[in-house]
């Protein structure tokens, strides 16, 4: 039973909370993180480990914390405790870890809305030069203003509420965003050259495979399924009654994964055309969307449209994610201090600028701060992504499978039907979870650290 007597916002039906919860996970984890990795880490092995890890593992947290969400009603903040009185930390360090990434994840949305404005202004050989990246993020005053045009359209979404705000918002963007991937693949599919860089995308190289390439796809499932982090428990938490979580899980599921797959296929043969199979242009990292694709638009023909509509289609999925981490915010701290959605928002709001500005700056005016070596940005990210995120999926998993026991789960995913993996499910979440988490966990640690290298 609920213990929350107010009526709490909904989701209309079962396509507006596939649509919003795919919004959430599909962001800049898929369009610019999971080409980069996949690039790096060998192509159609990568390819290949991700799959079979989103069917297992992700497929386990998120169905998990769904389940959760929708039988407490309530966001993180109180789910936890409300389930247990002694695991209520556990849903406050699930609610830090958005409040980390917020700010950054705005500040790269800038970065993205100032790209789709500099290509469609047609600006694209410009955008292709060498310094061209570098030179913006290090000044103080334009990466600011962008970061606060992308801030302020979230904060605006999260103002008018779940099924006004983000549910008609997703319903207009995901679609219009999955339309635009296709196109874009197809077009970049077409160009000369493209076969062997499809080929290297597409047939794993089991020579390649390395516990660092399992480690890299364990990562970026968390990081693209917005897992533990309490997104999927809030979001969980306006699903009604009659839905069936089982259904659901698979669909944002299999959403999140094609676009990665299709992001990967547009971007990855592009630039392995473009730079002959290049290992270092494959291997650029993070910056391969900003620095190196926009030197492949320049080459191509009808580039600065082609380039336009990618920035594009970056910033929709971008910003569906934005808002469901300022919506895991707000919700906490309304559902902690009950002090309604729109304080709660102000309140969110002003933070963000203020911790995304000092990111801004650790590019420019800022950059001899750092800490452990890592610019702010970096650190949040780390904190985040390498720490928190895999301690808050390990300790979900333990409480599901050895206090609370899986059945909670599969009888609250039971009220609308059959769970047809409900066996696969319990090993997973007691054993096998738990265990592969832990192991990412500590190596994401060293590495970083400097203990251990790759
Ligand atoms: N899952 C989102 C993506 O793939 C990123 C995200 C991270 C969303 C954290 C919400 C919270 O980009």
């Amino acid at each position: 039973m609920s213990s929350n007597s107010k009526i709490r916002s909904s989701f209309s039906g079962s396509l507006g909370f596939v649509l919003a919860a795919a919004g959430s996970a599909v962001g800049l984890g898929n369009l610019w993180r999971f080409p980069y990795l996949a690039a790096k880490y060998g192509g159609g092995i990568f390819l290949l480990v991700y799959i079979i890890l989103a069917i297992t593992f992700g497929f386990t947290l998120m169905i998990t914390e769904i389940a959760i969400g929708r039988k407490t009603r309530l966001s993180p903040m109180e789910a936890f405790g409300s389930l247990n009185k002694k695991w209520d930390w556990l849903g406050k360090l699930a609610t830090l870890v958005p409040v980390l990434i917020l700010p950054y994840y705005c500040l790269i949305g800038g970065w993205v809305t100032k790209y789709a404005a500099t290509m469609t202004v047609g600006k694209v050989s410009e955008s292709a030069g060498d310094d061209y990246f570098t030179g913006f993020i290090s000044q103080t005053g334009e990466p600011i203003i962008w970061f606060l045009v992308f801030a302020t359209i979230t904060a605006v979404v999260i103002f008018l509420g779940v099924s006004k705000g983000i549910e008609k918002f997703s319903k207009i963007l995901m679609p219009a965003l999955f339309v635009l991937t296709v196109a874009l693949t197809i077009y970049v599919l077409t160009r000369e050259g493209a076969g062997a860089g499809v080929a290297y995308y597409l047939k794993p190289d089991f020579s390649k495979l390395s516990i660092k390439t399992i480690l890299a796809a364990l990562g970026q499932l968390f990081f693209s399924m917005s897992l533990a982090m309490g997104i999927m428990v809030t979001y969980g938490s306006y699903v009604k009654a009659e839905d069936h979580i089982e259904k659901s899980t698979r669909r944002i599921e299999i959403f999140d994964t094609l676009i990665a797959f299709l992001a990967g296929l547009m971007i990855v043969p592009a630039v392995f055309a473009y730079s002959g199979g290049d290992e270092t242009a494959l291997g650029k990292g993070p910056s391969l969307m900003f620095i190196t694709l926009p030197k492949v638009f320049n080459e191509m023909k009808f580039g600065s449209v082609v380039g336009a509509a990618f920035f594009l289609l970056v910033l929709f999925a971008a910003l569906t994610s934005s808002v469901s981490v300022m919506e895991a915010i707000v919700a906490g701290i309304d559902d902690k201090f009950k002090i309604g959605r729109k304080k709660a928002t102000v309140i969110c709001y002003l933070y963000m600028i203020v911790i995304g500005v000092l990111c801004s700056l650790g590019f420019g005016a800022l950059s001899n701060v750092t800490i452990f070596n890592l610019s702010i940005l970096d650190f949040l990210d780390f904190v985040s992504n390498s720490v928190l995120m895999p301690i808050v999926g390990m300790m979900t998993c333990i409480l599901v499978g050895f206090v609370l026991k899986p059945d909670l789960i599969i009888s609250e995913v039971e009220l609308n039907g059959p769970f047809k993996m409900k066996k696969f499910y319990a090993v997973m979440v007691k054993w096998i979870a738990p265990i592969c988490i832990f192991a990412i966990l500590i190596s994401s640690v060293l590495e970083t650290l400097g203990v251990i290298s790759y």
